[in-house]
């Protein structure tokens, strides 16, 4: 990890970006699934609220997404995002460099004074960062299910009784 740098993303990594996620998706059981057109749309819309890529020696091996989410939480609007996707290119995984890009992330989520964020994935994986099941099953969406997991970022901060959450437009529009 010594040798990667993380900063924000830029339009100028946007094909470098592309690279990363499609290599790192088309190594998964479910392969590429227009991730990378995601981020694109995502972009486009005005969605993006926090956008980082690793690097290592100028080349990009990792990048994570959050984006605005629609959330109303005990009757008020609040402020969210939805962390989606994150990728490394599949020969620097397991380095923690997901790991530094989610926590990163994380952070400035909370200089942006955000109060929740939702991600659906891996349970074995997302409840390390604070992410959890129970917080998210509070809230109505069309992800709800055992991988749909939601924290408060401010981890003193008491959870919502119930609402709705819903990703940005961009995610409906996936083919
Ligand atoms: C998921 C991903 C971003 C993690 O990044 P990474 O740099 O490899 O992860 P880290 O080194 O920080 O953490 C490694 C841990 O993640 C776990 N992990 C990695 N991919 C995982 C997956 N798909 N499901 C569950 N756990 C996973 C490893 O088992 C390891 O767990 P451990 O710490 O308990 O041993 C990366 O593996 C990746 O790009 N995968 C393909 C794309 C993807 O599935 N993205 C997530 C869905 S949006």
């Amino acid at each position: 990890m010594s040798d990667i740098v993380l900063r924000a993303a830029t339009a100028a990594d946007a094909e470098a970006i592309d690279g990363v996620i499609r290599s790192a998706f088309a190594a998964t059981e479910f392969g590429h699934q227009g991730e990378a057109e995601l981020v694109r749309m995502i972009d486009a819309d005005g969605d993006v609220m926090v956008s980082l890529v690793a690097e290592r020696d100028n080349a990009i091996v990792g990048h994570v997404l959050f984006s605005r989410m629609d959330v109303e939480a005990d009757g008020a609007a609040e402020t969210a995002a939805g962390l989606a996707p994150v990728s490394v290119a599949p020969d620097r995984q397991g380095q923690g460099i997901g790991d530094a890009l989610i926590r990163a992330g994380l952070d400035a989520l909370r200089g942006q004074g955000v109060r929740i964020s939702f991600v659906l994935g891996h349970e074995g994986y997302y409840p390390r960062f604070g992410y959890s099941p129970d917080l998210a099953a509070r809230f109505a969406s069309p992800f709800a299910g055992p991988h749909f997991m939601a924290m408060m970022l401010d981890s003193g901060a008491d959870w919502p009784q119930g609402g709705r959450a819903d990703y940005a437009p961009a995610f409906g529009r996936l083919g």
